[in-house]
């Protein structure tokens, strides 16, 4: 493929702009680039290498000539558009998890398992949900050393991996409660601003929510571990932009802390800032707007055998999204 014909769907949202940011910034050829958004928005423009470009509105016809197809609208326009595209002509990269648990559809991470790109028989791939990307770039090396066999997680998330939306209602509740003003939750079941909130996404009948669920089936899809035990609390948190994951990995094989380090070592996408008697350790301010996810705290868990405690951040709209699909599209 010679300068690709690229579409973006989605892409006056937090991700899809964060998108155009990455294939800027990492010299992607792009030969054409059709924006797509909802009718609110067409008419727009947004800047693009020095050019504005308009935004039209998506539709089934959207497709024509393009050649990659980046996808981050939400579950229901990808189930009803993707395929369109997909007919088109395009490779859809998906950011929903409209298609991830579909056998016939490839949930990638660039630096875990970039083969998976090649069987695509729907010409979906499917970009992994964001709080697994950040925790899967910390587990995958640990895995390669030790053998990973289960996963326990609490995840602190930030608002922005709900959209422009959730960056407006903290941004709206601090600054409501500055002046002494009432808030009224609009995007989530409850205060955001100065608490957290043990819920993200939808509750299931077992008492998890759909978002700690991804975590166990794409964590097992993705490494190739189809009986990989894992479970996960997913809190949103006040912070702007980078979720952290503090996790409790347990290993066939016996474990110690500096070997987990030395794990990391030449692995592309993660770093390890471990230091704690100097106050390093990564905090979600560090990863914003970078494509690393940092790793620290790691240390032997006192309770379970062959079990390491670690805390990753990543920066979710980067690496958890818009960095990944751009990686994704890169492999093609
Ligand atoms: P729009 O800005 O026109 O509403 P975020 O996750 O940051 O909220 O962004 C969601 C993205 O999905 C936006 O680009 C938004 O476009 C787009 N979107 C939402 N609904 C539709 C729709 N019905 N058709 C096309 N794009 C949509």
């Amino acid at each position: 493929m010679n300068q690709p014909h690229l579409a973006i769907v989605g892409a006056t949202g937090a991700v899809g702009a964060e998108m155009l940011v990455c294939l800027e910034q990492r010299n992607f050829p792009v030969g054409r680039l059709t924006l797509l958004a909802s009718a609110r928005s067409a008419g727009r423009t947004v800047s693009f290498r020095g050019e504005e470009i308009p935004i039209r509105e998506l539709t089934h016809d959207s497709f024509e000539g393009v050649d990659i197809a980046l996808f981050s609208a939400g579950g229901g326009i990808s189930k009803e558009y993707a395929p369109s595209a997909a007919a088109a002509g395009a490779v859809v990269i998906d950011n929903s998890s409209a298609f991830r648990i579909d056998p016939d559809v490839p949930l990638v991470v660039p630096e875990i398992n970039p083969g998976a790109v090649a069987r695509r028989p729907h010409n979906i791939i499917a970009n992994p949900n964001c709080t697994t990307i950040v925790s899967l770039m910390a587990l995958k090396p640990l895995h390669d050393a030790f053998g990973l066999r289960a996963v326990i997680a609490s995840s602190y998330q930030a608002v922005s991996g709900s959209g422009a939306q959730g960056i407006l209602e903290l941004e709206e509740q601090v600054r409501a409660l500055a002046n002494g003003d009432p808030v009224t939750p609009r995007v989530y079941p409850r205060q955001i601003a100065f608490n957290v909130i043990p819920q993200v996404d939808a509750f299931t009948d077992n008492g998890y929510t759909k978002e700690e669920l991804k975590m166990l089936h794409e964590s097992r899809k993705i490494l190739g571990l189809p009986e990989l035990k894992a479970s996960c609390t997913c809190v949103r948190v006040p912070v702007y932009r980078s979720h952290s994951v503090s996790i409790t990995a347990v290993f066939d094989k016996p474990v110690d802390a500096a070997a987990a380090r030395a794990a990391y070592n030449g692995r592309p996408g993660v770093k390890v800032v471990d230091d704690p008697q100097n106050q390093r350790f990564p905090v979600p301010l560090d990863t914003t707007g970078g494509d690393d996810c940092l790793v620290g705290r790691i240390r032997e868990n006192l309770v379970l055998d062959n079990a390491l405690d670690l805390w990753v951040v990543g920066d979710q709209v980067r690496k958890g999204a818009a960095l990944n699909a751009v990686q994704i599209a890169e492999i093609l």
